[in-house]
């Protein structure tokens, strides 16, 4: 980039050389130049690794990682990162050099050497190695087979805007919920991923890679968490209005406190009561056209607005089972009490654009709250 026909030198040697001799020199940078590039350099590493660092924690970081997944996907990131900056400082090194110290002029066939050298076989050799080495990461990523029907198997739907979640145990029994994904520390979870309308992705950060999810087909992920905690998964894939709030918490656990957690989820929740005011509201309203309840004449529908069949899990709404025991409603978008309960069910359609949920402003307050004590109370 420094290399230039030196418009300086004496028209009487430039033709007194043959073509092959023709005499290129490096361009010499000013003082100024140099500290301009320095101080833009500088700055362009300010704009980039100031937002990679501050991503470096928290529940939806791909850098910090809890599972296998993801800590190959970190290394694989901060040995490209390492690897960019070296070969960053090294290219600022030669053109410094270039222009501060070594000024006097190089043969045509040196600059070619140098251009062969730097420009072709540097950069063939580095990107080959880093791509070996991604694409050796690879298949670690979907270790399938071996581990087939031995573990818990969670079947995902991606609906606008929410997550249908079905555990399927090795025993062949299942356990139906929504918009959380619990998973065992310590052992290789499979989850087979489907689309009831559009294309989504289905990515927690920091236990993995994220996938899509294809309406028509069913992909495969295989995950592998290490470190208990609760992380957040988020959907990767524009697919409408409130993309960004189709979300979910993914919570690791001890594998004996999953399986008690599995064991509870199998059965109507124990404080299901279907004689309370705010059930026969919860009825009266349609809502269990839509919204399953484990335990009630509540059995949620055949998909809305969908193709008959085509949604596996033939269900129109969230699963609302324990609903009272998550940690969010409306997908990972507000904190799950009885407030923020009864002001989904009345605004669902301005806290969540474009969900097929309609809002009900038209209940009263006191029926709202109702409605709203009762899905609490379904721990
Ligand atoms: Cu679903 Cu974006």
């Amino acid at each position: 980039m420094f290399l230039s026909t030196n418009p300086s030198l004496p028209a009487s040697k430039s033709t007194s050389v043959s073509a092959t001799e023709t005499r290129i020199t490096t361009k010499t940078l000013s003082a100024r130049q140099v500290a301009v590039c320095l101080y833009w350099s500088r700055g362009a590493a300010l704009v980039f690794f100031t937002p990679a660092l501050a991503s470096c924690s928290g529940v939806q970081s791909a850098l910090d990682p809890g599972g296998v997944e993801a800590t190959q996907i970190a290394t694989l990131f901060w040995v490209m990162t390492a690897g960019g900056f070296l070969i960053w400082a090294f290219v600022v090194a030669v053109a410094l050099y270039a222009s501060r110290w070594k000024s006097r002029p190089i043969s045509e066939e040196n600059a070619g050497r140098f251009i062969f050298w730097g420009g072709v076989v540097f950069p063939v050799t580095v990107l080959t190695a880093l791509l070996t080495y991604a694409l050796w990461l690879m298949p670690w990523l979907r270790p399938f087979g071996a581990e087939e029907g031995t573990g818990v198997r969670v079947e995902i739907v991606g609906s606008q805007f929410w997550w249908h979640v079905v555990y399927r145990r090795p025993d062949g029994s299942i356990v139906i919920s929504a918009n959380e994904i619990r998973l065992p520390v310590g052992e290789r979870v499979e989850f087979s991923l489907e689309s009831a309308d559009m294309i989504h992705s289905f990515w927690i950060p920091a236990l993995g890679g994220k996938m899509d999810m294809i309406p028509g087909r069913t992909n495969r992920l295989s995950l592998l968490a290490t470190r208990a905690g609760t992380y957040r998964g988020q959907c990767a894939e524009f697919c409408g209005i409130s993309h960004a709030y189709m979300a979910f918490p993914a919570i690791a656990m001890e594998p004996a406190n999953f399986e008690a957690w599995l064991d509870q989820r199998s059965q109507p929740s124990h404080d299901l009561d279907v004689n309370s005011g705010g059930f026969a509201l919860f009825m009266r309203e349609g809502c269990g056209t839509c919204h399953r309840v484990d335990g009630t004449a509540a059995q949620g529908a055949q998909p809305v607005g969908i193709a008959a069949g085509r949604t596996p899990a033939g269900v129109a709404g969230p699963d609302l089972s324990h609903v009272g025991s998550r940690l969010t409603i409306g997908a990972a978008l507000l904190d799950n009490d009885e407030e923020t309960l009864a002001r989904f069910i009345a605004h669902s359609a301005s806290i969540k654009p474009g969900s097929q949920m309609p809002a009900y402003p038209g209940l009263a307050p006191d029926e709202l709250r109702e409605i709203a004590a009762w899905l609490k109370g379904l721990q």
